[in-house]
C-alpha cells in the first residue's frame, strides 16, 4: 500500500464528455450491469466478454449497456487508485458488493466525469435493494460525499498493476518504462484502421475524424459501433491496432507469393496479407473466432481459404513463401484495450502458454519453403514469450536466420527495434499519439 500513496502524479480523471452528458439520465440498472461486468473480469480470463450475455447486461438498452461497460472498464483501468482512495476513507473493509457499489460510483465520478449526485444518488439506491448490502447504505453515502468534497488525494498510476506484474516488467524493462507502461495503463485507447492498399489513409482519416500514422494506419477518437461509420460497407478498412498491423508488413508477402497465417481469426493479419496480393490459407483451432474472419473476408472483398483445425495438426503437406505465427499468449501488451488481462492472467499462465508456442513455432518452420521466411509475434510483455522464444528457436534450427527488421518501413516506433533486429513495442512507445498495443515481432528467414 506504501507505493500507493507515494506523491506526485496526477488523480485519476479523464472525463468523455458523451458518457458525463448521459450519465445524469441513466439509471440504477446500468450501473448494477456495471459492477455485474467488473466482477465477472476480475474473476478470471474471458469473464467480462461472457458477462455480456449475463441477464442484468444483456436486457439494458443499448444505450445503458454501453454506459455500464464504460463504467466497467473505467474502473479496471483505475482499480488500484480506487480502492486506494477507499481504503483511506474505510475503517474496515466492507462485504466484496459494498466495495462494488464504491468501486462503480468513484468509476463514474473520477474516471468518467459523471456529475456527483448523479453516481452517488444511484450508488445509496443500489445500496438500498439488497438486505446484505442495506445496512451500509449510509456508509456508501458518507464516503462518496466525502471524497467529492475533499477530493480524491494523491496517487499512483503504478498501484493500478497487479504488484507481480509490476515487478516483472521493472525487472525486465526499468523504473522509467514501467512508469511510462502504468500511465498508459490508465488511458482508454483510440481506435485504429488498416486500410487496404488502393483506399487513400487522408480520405479514410477525414471520414472518421482521424489521423494517418507512420505506416498507413488511421487512428481516431470516435466511438461506438464501427459498423455505422462512414466506409464500413465498403469494406475499405478494418479495425486493427496500429502495433498489430506491423508484423504482417514484416513479413511482406504480395502478389504471385503464398502465405500460411497459422493462427488467424479473427483476421486482421489474413486480411492485411490477402490485400497485399498474397494467396493466403488461414488456420485457427477456433471455428466461432474463425467465423468472425469469414464475415471479414466478405465485408472487405477479400479471398483466403480458411481451415479450422490446429495448426500443428492441420494434415497438408504444403509449404509456403511466407509464414505468420501470431501465437496464443498471455495477451499482456493490449491491457489497454482489454485492462481485463492484467487481473486474469496468473504467473503459471506465462510457463504454460511459452510450451504452445514453441510447438507452434516448431510446426510453423516446417511449412516455410526453403528461401522462404518466418514471423513470429505475440501481443505480450513478457520475454519468455518473445526474445526467449526465439533465442531457443534458432538454436533449434540453424537453417534460420533473423532478418532484422526496419521500424519504419514497417510502421513501428523506432524505439521497439532490438539488437539482434527484432521488434519489442511497448504500450508506452507513441504516447505523443496515444500509445500501441505492446508486442513482440522478429522475422525469420530460412537459407535457401
Ligand atoms: C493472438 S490470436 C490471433 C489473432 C489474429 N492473428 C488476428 O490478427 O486477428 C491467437 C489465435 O490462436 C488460435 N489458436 C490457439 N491455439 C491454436 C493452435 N494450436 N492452432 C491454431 N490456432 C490456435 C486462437 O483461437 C486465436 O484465435
Amino acid at each position: 500500500m506504501a507505493d500507493r500513496a507515494r506523491a506526485g502524479s496526477r488523480p485519476p480523471k479523464a472525463p468523455r464528455a458523451e458518457v458525463r452528458d448521459e450519465a445524469a439520465d441513466i439509471g440504477v440498472e446500468a450501473r448494477l450491469a456495471a459492477g455485474v461486468l467488473l466482477n465477472a473480469a476480475l474473476e478470471g480470463r474471458g469473464g467480462l466478454d461472457a458477462a455480456l450475455s449475463f441477464r442484468e447486461v444483456a436486457a439494458l438498452p443499448p444505450a445503458d449497456r454501453a454506459f455500464a461497460r464504460a463504467v466497467a472498464m473505467a474502473a479496471l483501468r483505475r482499480l488500484g487508485e480506487i480502492d486506494h482512495i477507499l481504503d483511506r476513507r474505510l475503517q474496515k473493509a466492507p462485504p466484496l458488493a459494498v466495495r462494488t457499489i464504491l468501486r462503480i460510483a468513484l468509476a463514474q465520478t473520477l474516471v468518467l466525469g459523471t456529475p456527483a449526485f448523479a453516481a452517488v444518488s444511484t450508488a445509496v439506491k443500489l445500496a438500498e435493494r439488497d438486505s446484505k448490502t442495506r445496512p451500509y447504505k449510509n456508509l456508501v453515502n458518507a464516503v462518496l460525499r466525502g471524497v467529492d468534497r475533499e477530493g480524491p488525494g494523491v496517487t499512483t498510476a503504478e498501484s493500478n498493476l497487479p504488484e507481480w506484474i509490476a515487478a516483472r516488467w521493472r525487472a525486465t524493462y526499468g523504473d522509467a518504462a514501467l512508469a511510462g507502461l502504468a500511465l498508459a495503463a490508465r488511458e482508454e485507447p483510440a481506435t485504429d484502421l488498416s486500410l487496404k492498399p488502393a483506399a487513400d489513409p487522408a480520405a479514410v482519416a477525414a471520414d472518421v475524424d482521424g489521423e494517418a500514422l507512420p505506416g498507413g494506419t488511421v487512428r481516431t477518437g470516435r466511438r461506438g459501433d464501427v459498423a455505422g461509420w462512414p466506409g464500413f460497407d465498403d469494406g475499405g478498412w478494418w479495425v486493427q491496432d496500429a502495433a498489430a498491423a506491423v508484423p504482417a508488413r514484416l513479413l511482406s508477402a504480395g502478389p504471385g507469393e503464398t502465405a500460411l497465417d497459422m493462427c488467424a481469426a479473427p483476421g486482421g493479419k489474413t486480411l492485411q496479407l490477402a490485400a497485399a496480393g498474397a494467396s493466403v490459407v488461414a488456420l485457427d483451432r477456433s471455428e466461432t473466432r474463425l467465423r468472425r474472419l469469414t464475415a471479414n473476408l466478405a465485408r472487405t472483398g477479400l479471398a483466403a481459404e480458411v481451415v479450422a483445425t490446429p495448426a500443428e495438426d492441420w494434415e497438408d503437406d504444403r509449404t509456403f513463401d511466407a509464414v505468420l505465427l501470431d501465437a496464443p499468449c498471455t495477451a499482456t501488451g493490449t491491457f489497454r484495450r482489454n485492462p481485463e488481462v492484467l487481473r486474469a492472467t496468473r504467473p503459471a499462465d506465462v510457463a504454460k502458454l511459452a510450451d504452445v508456442q514453441h510447438r507452434l513455432l516448431d510446426a510453423a518452420a516446417e511449412r516455410v519453403k526453403p528461401g522462404g521466411r518466418l514471423v513470429y509475434c505475440v501481443c505480450s510483455l513478457e520475454r519468455e514469450e518473445g526474445e526467449t522464444q526465439i533465442i531457443a528457436f534458432l538454436r533449434r534450427n540453424p537453417a534460420f536466420a533473423t532478418a532484422p527488421a526496419d521500424a519504419a518501413a514497417v510502421g513501428a516506433p523506432e524505439q521497439a527495434l532490438t539488437p539482434e533486429g527484432w521488434l519489442r513495442i511497448l504500450p508506452s512507445m507513441w504516447a505523443e499519439r496515444g500509445g500501441v498495443d505492446g508486442f513482440f515481432v522478429a522475422r525469420l528467414d530460412r537459407v535457401a
